[in-house]
């Protein structure tokens, strides 16, 4: 898989560029992410919590949380413990303030960490969640055997990722959205145009439906499903161990 990087110019490797990144874009994520997503990403996070829902866990680990938006949305299952782990510290801080706002400090936990390397013991999580995180990751592999590793048997891993549209029209109008469209938003709401740019381009290049079904069973998981959203603009893809 093609590595794409935030900043062309720069020596950093992928994991400190992203981390610089999202630092940087923390205060403006919530607000663009609405108005590159027309909103449709609040449904598509609502899928997901009721995937998990189904499955009755007690503990949840929701990966590159960032601001929180998912695992703020999984306080709703009868979950005792919810954990949102990111590696960017900005993103976390802002999910802090939601989370005291909404006086759910006592349920969700949010903790600085790397997705490849990650603080938690084996078997330690009933579920757990990324949405648009793993095509984040420097190495998705490392990333997704960390996953399996800290995920209990008979545990429960949605991803939530972007796609790309494969019928005709949907597929044109996403190239010609995300060609003109999306860099001109990124350009008039983003300090960090380089941000947007990456964010489209990582897009294109990642795998979806059944190729990442694939990657998803040799790492080990099994009952791999994927479930297209929206045209195929976004997958949500349900798997366990
Ligand atoms: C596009 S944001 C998604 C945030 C949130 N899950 C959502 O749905 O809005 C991607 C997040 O992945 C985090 N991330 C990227 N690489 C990571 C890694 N190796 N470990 C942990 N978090 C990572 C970034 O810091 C960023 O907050």
């Amino acid at each position: 898989m093609t590595k794409i990087k935030p900043y062309k110019d720069s020596d950093l490797g992928k994991k400190e560029q992203v981390t610089k990144m999202f630092d940087t874009i923390s205060g403006d994520y919530d607000g663009l992410n609405r108005v590159i997503s027309f909103g449709i990403d609040i449904k598509w996070r609502k899928k997901v919590v009721k995937l998990v829902k189904e499955t009755n866990p007690e503990t949840i680990l929701d990966i590159a949380t960032g601001t929180g938006d998912l695992a703020i949305n999984l306080a709703e299952t009868n979950a005792t413990k919810i954990i949102g782990l990111d590696i960017s510290s900005g993103m976390l801080e802002i999910g802090k303030e939601k989370i005291k706002k909404k006086a759910l400090d006592s349920k969700i936990d949010m903790v600085l960490g790397d997705s490849e390397n990650m603080p938690f013991e084996d078997n330690s999580f009933d579920a757990i969640t990324v949405a648009f995180g793993v095509r984040n990751f420097e190495t998705l592999e490392n990333g997704l055997k960390e996953i399996y590793r800290v995920l209990k048997p008979n545990g429960t891993f949605v991803i939530l990722e972007t796609s790309i549209p494969t019928k005709t029209p949907y597929k044109q109008g996403y190239k010609f959205y995300t060609k003109n469209i999306l860099p001109l938003i990124g350009k008039l709401f983003s300090k960090d145009r380089s941000a947007y740019k990456y964010l489209c381009e990582s897009a294109s290049v990642f795998p979806y439906g059944e190729a990442l079904n694939n990657i998803l069973r040799k790492i080990g998981f099994i009952n791999v499903e994927d479930f297209p959203q929206t045209f195929g603009v976004a997958t949500i893809y349900k798997s366990s161990k």
